[in-house]
């Protein structure tokens, strides 16, 4: 009986060493993932096509299509950080383009940066 406690005393001891070692790690991909479910999907598309459920008829204008290479090629990661932090009319693009750079960290934009090049299966041009 004490053997078993002290078993699983060990099991959850590691699991906490585990958990810690995750939460130090920077921002992993599968998390971007989730962050860009979360925050982005509803206007740019679960699968980032520009299709989300927020955009009807009366949207003014239509968010990125993240797959479009060619469109996304011509940003370099920079650009695309800033607009993700600053908002649309930082880059003179739509005020309906929010600001996150109160809502998410810089670690987290970053991220989302490399998940929206996971998207465009492009690399943007140098900063
Ligand atoms: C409320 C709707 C909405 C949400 C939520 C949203 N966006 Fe946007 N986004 C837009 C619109 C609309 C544009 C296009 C603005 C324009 O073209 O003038 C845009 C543009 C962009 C651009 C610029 C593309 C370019 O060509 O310059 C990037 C990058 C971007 N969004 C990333 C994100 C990310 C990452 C998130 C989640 C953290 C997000 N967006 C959440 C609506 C949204």
């Amino acid at each position: 009986m004490l053997r078993q406690e002290n078993l699983s005393m060990a099991i959850l001891s590691m699991a906490l060493i585990v958990f810690g070692l995750l939460g130090a790690s920077p921002v992993q991909a599968a998390e971007a993932e989730q962050l860009f479910k979360f925050y982005c999907a509803q206007c740019h598309g679960l699968e980032g096509k520009g299709d989300g459920p927020n955009i009807g008829k009366e949207f003014p204008v239509d968010p990125r299509n993240f797959t479009e290479s060619a469109e996304m090629e011509k940003l370099s990661d920079a650009d695309i950080k800033n607009v993700v932090m600053d908002g649309g009319p930082s880059a003179s693009k739509s005020p309906m383009m929010p600001p996150w750079g109160k809502t998410l960290t810089e670690e987290e934009v970053d991220a989302l940066v490399k998940y929206l090049r996971k998207l465009c299966n492009c690399t943007g041009k140098a900063s």
